[in-house]
C-alpha cells in the first residue's frame, strides 16, 4: 500500500512539473490561440493594407461580440472569418479578443482624399455617428473603434450594414445612404489621427 502511494506521488509529480513549467512561460492563452490571426491581421493586429481590419487595440467587448457573431454565421460576407471563429470555444474567442484589445491602438496609414473626408465629416455630424462612436471615433465597450481604422475595410463593412448582410439596429441608419456617402464616411473616420 505504502509503495503504491509513493508510486502515485511520483506519477503526479512527473505530470505536474511540465504543467507548472508551461504556465510559467510568458505566453498567455489569448496570445497562443491568436497566433494564426497575425497571418492576415499582421503582428499585433496592425494590418497595414486597406481592406483588412486593424484589430490591435480594438475594444474588447465589441471584439468578443463580433467573434461570436462570426462563429454563429451572423456576419455574412466573410467566409474566412466565419470558418476560423467556428474552430474556437466562446472562452477562447474572449481570450483572443482580450489579447488583441490589450495592444495600444495604432492609426491607419492609408492615403485619404481630403475632399471626401470633409464631406464625410458633415455626414457624420448630421447623423450622430459621434454620439455612439465618440468624438474621435474611439468607441467604447460594445461600440467599436472606427477612428484610424483602415479605409477600405470601413467602406466594405458600411456597405454590409447598408445591404443587411450584417444586421444591426444601431447601424440601420446607413440603409438610406448612397455608396458615395458611405465612402466619404469611411475616408473621414479612417483619416482621424489623435
Ligand atoms: C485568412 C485571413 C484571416 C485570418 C487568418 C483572420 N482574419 Fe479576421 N478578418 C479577415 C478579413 C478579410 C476581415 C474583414 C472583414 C470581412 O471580410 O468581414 C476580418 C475581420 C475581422 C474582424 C472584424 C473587425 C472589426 O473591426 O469588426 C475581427 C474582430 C477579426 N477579423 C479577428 C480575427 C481573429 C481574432 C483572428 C484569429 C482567430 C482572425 N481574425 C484571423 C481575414 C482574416
Ligand atoms: C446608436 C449608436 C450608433 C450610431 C448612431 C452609429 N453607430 Fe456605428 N456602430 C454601432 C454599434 C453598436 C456597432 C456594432 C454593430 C455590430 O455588432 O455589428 C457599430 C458598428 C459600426 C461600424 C463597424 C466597425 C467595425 O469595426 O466593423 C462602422 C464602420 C460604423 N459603426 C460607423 C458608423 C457611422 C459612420 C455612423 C454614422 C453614420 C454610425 N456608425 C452611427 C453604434 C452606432
Amino acid at each position: 500500500m505504502q509503495k503504491l502511494r509513493l508510486f502515485y506521488c511520483i506519477v503526479a509529480a512527473a505530470v505536474l512539473v511540465p504543467v507548472a513549467a508551461f504556465a510559467a512561460s510568458a505566453v498567455s492563452e489569448g496570445e497562443r490561440l491568436g497566433r494564426p490571426c497575425a497571418g492576415c491581421h499582421a503582428t499585433d493586429g496592425y494590418a497595414p493594407g486597406e481592406y483588412i481590419a486593424r484589430i490591435g487595440g480594438q475594444n474588447a467587448e465589441y471584439m468578443t461580440k463580433v467573434m461570436k457573431d462570426f462563429a454563429a454565421g451572423k456576419r455574412k460576407g466573410s467566409v474566412e472569418m466565419s470558418l476560423l471563429a467556428k474552430g474556437y470555444s466562446e472562452a477562447d474567442l474572449a481570450a483572443i479578443s482580450e489579447y488583441y484589445a490589450g495592444k495600444p491602438w495604432k492609426n491607419s496609414t492609408n492615403k485619404i482624399d481630403p475632399k471626401k473626408s470633409a464631406a464625410g465629416f458633415k455626414i457624420a455630424k448630421e447623423n450622430g455617428c459621434f454620439d455612439c462612436h465618440g468624438t474621435k471615433g474611439e468607441g467604447m465597450d460594445a461600440y467599436p473603434r472606427i477612428g484610424g481604422q483602415n479605409s477600405g475595410y470601413l467602406h466594405e463593412v458600411l456597405k454590409r450594414y447598408q445591404t443587411g448582410k450584417i444586421e444591426s439596429e444601431e447601424m440601420a441608419l446607413v440603409k438610406d445612404m448612397s455608396d458615395s456617402q458611405l465612402e466619404a464616411l469611411a475616408q473621414y473616420f479612417s483619416g482621424i489621427r489623435k
